[in-house]
């Protein structure tokens, strides 16, 4: 007897979703592993939680499964791990070398059989670049890099060697010397500047203005970069910035590009600094914003950009989970 394994995901808990998905992984199964359905003793699905509409067992007998015994089960909540996902074991009676199959967003689930995927989420800032990956990131299981906070700790360590933003020649010498290292610490981003966790300082607006000074000089960016494409060349990751389709990773296998009004971004920075008790100004944040969209946007070297295959999204008048489904619902058409 061999037993095969699979899994898929599905976008909403909904009796004709968990069909679809079910009929698919059965199908997808049958096919890459040359079965024929009588040797398909049992079935055995189990699903997440947050799947209540409908029984996988029911849905695979409805797919023409009608022959071998079925059984579904709910697997316990576990903080951290992938949503709406339905697993399966098939109990087969031949011997073989089993193809295992893992769709869509299941695919994370095995790394070792499925090769890794990297997201790119680019744009100006407050599109909600950040707030998405991170979610992204979550219901995925996938590491989310920050690459603004990379260029913000290049721009603290130029203030406090008070070096000028566009020193080129003293930004190819702290760039020699810089010892800045990205960590992890319960799934969250820790930016470390010498040895000093910096991830808060690199939040105020005068360090936003200098990181889009000094990543306008190649010295910086072509250190970030390496840095980047190590992580992502490692694993799976969603990457967000302004070049990461462009330039850090043309290759990228998911593309985004968001956007939004400038008053609606301006809001969302300004929303963000007063509920950490600091006290701005929203005209000049706002200023401050278009005016490093500009620089961002013109400078030479991997400005920030649309790559002409990311999937551009404005995000003006959409929640958070909205883009959140709009952008995993764009992955899914492609996985
Ligand atoms: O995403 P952020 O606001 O934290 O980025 C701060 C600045 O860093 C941004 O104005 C430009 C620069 N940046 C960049 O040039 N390339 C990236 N991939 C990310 C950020």
């Amino acid at each position: 007897m061999v037993i095969i394994r699979g899994a898929t995901t599905i976008e909403r808990d909904e009796k004709i979703e968990i069909q679809r998905a079910v009929k698919e992984l059965l199908e997808q199964i049958e096919m890459r592993n040359s079965l024929t359905r009588s040797e398909i003793m049992s079935i055995v699905f189990s699903s997440t939680s947050d799947i209540h509409s409908y029984y996988p067992a029911k849905a695979a007998r409805e797919a023409g499964f009608e022959h071998c015994s079925l059984f579904s089960a709910m697997e316990p909540d576990i903080e951290g791990s992938l949503k709406l996902c339905i697993r399966v074991m098939l109990f087969i009676e031949k011997n073989f070398t089993p193809c295992h199959i893992y769709l869509r967003g299941a695919k994370v689930l095995r790394k070792d059989i499925v090769s890794k995927m990297n997201i790119a989420l680019d744009g100006p800032a407050g599109s909600g670049k950040s707030t998405v990956a991170k979610e992204v990131a979550k219901d995925y299981n996938i590491l989310y890099l920050d690459t603004g906070a990379m260029y913000r700790a290049c721009a603290l360590k130029a203030m406090q060697a008070k070096i000028a933003f566009d020193d080129e020649e003293r930004l190819i010498e702290l760039m020699k010397e810089i010892d800045l290292s990205i960590e992890y610490e319960g799934g969250v981003q820790k930016t470390v500047l010498d040895g000093r966790d910096v991830s808060e300082e690199i939040r105020l607006p005068e360090v936003s203005m200098a990181a889009s000074t000094v990543s306008k000089c190649p010295c910086v960016r072509v250190k970030m970069v390496e840095k980047q494409r190590e992580i992502a060349q490692k694993m799976s990751c969603v990457l967000d910035g302004r070049d990461i389709g462009t330039y850090v990773l043309p290759e990228a296998d998911f593309k985004f590009f968001l956007t939004a009004r400038p008053e609606v971004r301006a809001k969302r920075r300004y929303d963000e600094l007063v509920s950490k008790g600091h006290a701005v100004d929203f005209e000049e944040l706002k200023a401050d914003i278009v005016k490093r969209d500009e620089q961002d946007a013109t400078r030479e070297f991997a400005p920030l950009k649309k790559a002409d295959d990311a999937v551009e999204v404005d995000t003006s008048d959409m929640t958070i989970s909205e883009v959140v489904a709009f952008v995993k619902s764009k992955m899914q058409e492609k996985i």
